[in-house]
């Protein structure tokens, strides 16, 4: 099978798994954040809440971002497995509309078509909320969302601020889950070795 095939399979067995990120109709195309800068956005965020991406197993997921010399964004999504191992994959991010800023386009295999990755309300400095819709067929779209933090932890008062925005935008946060962040200190030192290691075995890159 082609990549963009493999991507296929891949998504529509996502949604079989979770039959709940699986919709009919059109994605929905909320409105997203005003005065996005993207430089303001680099740096490491930290999953706090997701809608279900089973692609995703492990804890103490996080996001780094980079800009790169041509104006792009170096991403790199990291997590710790069961087994203590970290898993992480590499991608390029970029806004395809300079004018919409916060509408950004993020691809992990070289030849495959990117997801969106819209930035619906950040501050750049505490929280994010970041959504990705994508329509198949014109009759069904698989989405995401994730909620993310500049901390391991985010206060109440702003997570319940991003579920009216995702619930405006008419997406069910029922099927929000809370990412574990904790037990991720603790063993820095040692994930930070199992980073370097990871990024060596270009093999485990693909091994999501
Ligand atoms: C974006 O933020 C950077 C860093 O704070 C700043 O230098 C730049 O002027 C900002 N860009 C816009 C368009 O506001
Ligand atoms: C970029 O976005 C602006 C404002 O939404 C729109 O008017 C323009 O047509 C877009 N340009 C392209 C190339 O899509
Ligand atoms: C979160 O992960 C830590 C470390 O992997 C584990 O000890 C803890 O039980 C997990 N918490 C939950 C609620 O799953």
């Amino acid at each position: 099978m082609k990549a963009p095939q493999v991507l296929l399979v891949l998504l529509l067995t996502a949604a079989a798994a979770d039959a709940q990120s699986y919709h009919f109709g059109k994605c929905p195309k909320p409105s997203v954040q005003k005065d996005f800068n993207v430089t303001e956005y680099m740096g490491t965020w930290y999953e706090i809440e997701k809608l279900p991406a089973v692609f995703e197993r492990g804890t103490c997921n996080k996001a780094t971002y980079s800009l790169l010399a041509d104006g792009t964004v170096k991403v790199r999504n990291a997590e710790l497995l069961s087994n203590g191992k970290i898993n992480s994959i590499e991608g390029v991010a970029k806004v395809k509309n300079s004018s919409q800023p916060a509408i950004l386009d993020v691809s992990f295999f070289k030849g495959v078509p990117g997801s969106p990755y819209w930035v619906l309300s950040t501050d750049h400095q505490s929280y994010s909320l970041v959504y990705s819709c994508s329509d198949y067929f014109g009759h069904f779209h698989v989405d995401f969302a994730w909620i993310l933090a500049r901390t391991r932890v985010l206060t109440e008062d702003v997570i319940s601020k991003l579920h009216d925005e995702l619930t405006t935008a008419g997406i069910n946060i029922n099927r929000l889950t809370v990412s574990n962040q904790t037990g991720c200190e603790q063993t820095k030192g040692k994930i930070h070795q199992k980073e370097k290691k990871a990024e060596q075995s270009a093999e485990h890159i693909f091994r999501v």
